[in-house]
């Protein structure tokens, strides 16, 4: 594994340290409400495009930490390229969302790969190797997957919604078929974290956006389980990996899950109830979040408020400032430069 600086103060945090100020970086910090990425997104045919094209790909995983001076940069990229690699048709419709070619019976995905394809994915570890060449030396690069459940419920659905009923209804139905889907998803997600840690980024987040939308006993079924077994999986490969995990809308059972899953951190939603946060998550591992990205999309004294309420919380331990979920399209730059001012500038705490 390439040589990580421990002077990055996001690698800090991810080993348990409390900072004076703590690290901050956005999910979807790179997208559709910056200006210069629109630009770039008008020269690309589709956003699979961009996403495989190394050169565009590192610019705009570079654009935000240019502007605001992030501690970590993300690749840019998304979930659904695992699917594509796995061999299922996927494509972006613009104002959509994304769309696949839907799984609709149990051993339908048969006819995808056994394995991902790591010829598809290498443009994704090109960019890696180029971001890592421009990146200033304490800032942290960041690579992703999305957990199973979540990259599942869209290979099935073949789309979002909002609950995604289709694949829980699945679940319900073919629980054999779909524990099938999951451990090849599990698979498949530790050979691609593993080369994107072979490529250079310094830490990698694990994305289980639909987690909050199960019941207690499916929760542990399809998302602590197989994170867990990505999670030692990845950590056999490359012992050192520093891994985030995001469960969003796990809620009160996130200390069930950092019992299970021995992740380095934990994302959390905005939902969270900011001193159950503090007590019985924080104090277990170090966390990151939680903005409700609205509050950031309105600016003014609900993002100054909401962000008092956060350093507040989270200061006294490790955390990472981040919003509870992406950076919304409609969101104001300024807001996000008096974002970056309000987490640097003030709830500092000796540490
Ligand atoms: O965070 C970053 O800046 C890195 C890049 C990134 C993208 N998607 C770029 C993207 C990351 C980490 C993701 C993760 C992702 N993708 C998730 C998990 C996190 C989450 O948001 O819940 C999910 C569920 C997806 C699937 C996906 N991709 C959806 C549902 C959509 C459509 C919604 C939308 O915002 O348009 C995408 C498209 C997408 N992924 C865009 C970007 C910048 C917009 C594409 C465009 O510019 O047209």
């Amino acid at each position: 594994m390439p040589e990580t600086s421990p002077n990055k103060p996001i690698l800090r945090v991810l080993a348990g340290e409390r900072l004076a100020k703590p690290p901050i970086w956005l999910m979807r910090q790179a997208g559709r409400y910056l200006p210069e990425y629109r630009a770039i997104r008008q020269t690309a045919d589709s956003f699979l495009d961009l996403c495989f094209n190394p050169k565009l790909a590192a610019e705009i995983t570079l654009q935000p930490v240019r502007r605001f001076g992030f501690d970590a940069a993300i690749l840019f990229s998304d979930i659904l390229v695992v699917p594509h690699a796995l061999g299922q048709h996927v494509s972006f419709e613009v104002g959509e969302g994304p769309r696949l070619d839907a799984l609709a019976g149990p051993g339908d995905w048969r006819r995808l790969n056994d394995e991902i394809d790591h010829g598809v994915l290498a443009p994704v570890y090109e960019t890696i190797a180029r971001v890592k060449e421009q990146l200033p030396k304490d800032v942290a690069l960041l690579g992703f997957c999305g957990a199973p459940w979540t990259v599942a419920t869209y290979m099935i659905a073949g789309r979002g919604s909002a609950d995604q009923g289709t694949a829980r209804l699945f679940a319900y139905r073919h629980p054999e078929a779909f524990a099938e889907l999951i451990e090849l998803l599990v698979a498949s997600s530790i050979s691609y974290l593993a080369k994107q840690f072979e490529a250079g980024v310094d830490a990698v987040q694990i994305f289980d956006s639909w987690a909050g939308v199960l019941p207690r006993d499916e929760f542990q079924k399809w998302c602590i389980e197989p994170m867990a077994r990505i999670v030692a999986g990845l950590r056999r490969q490359c012992p050192d990996a520093k891994i985030i995990g995001f469960p969003r809308g796990a809620g009160t059972e996130l200390p069930g899950y950092l019992a299970a899953v021995s992740v380095d951190a934990v994302g959390l939603d905005w939902t969270i109830e900011l001193g159950f946060a503090r007590d019985q998550v924080q104090k277990l591992r170090p966390v990151q979040g939680n903005l409700d990205p609205l509050a950031l999309l309105a600016g003014g004294a609900a993002l100054d408020g909401a962000v008092a309420s956060i350093l507040q919380a989270f200061s006294g331990g490790p955390f990472i400032f981040n919003l509870g979920h992406g950076v919304l399209p409609e969101t104001p730059v300024e807001n996000v430069v008096r974002l970056v001012e309000r987490v640097r500038g003030t709830g500092t705490r000796a540490t």
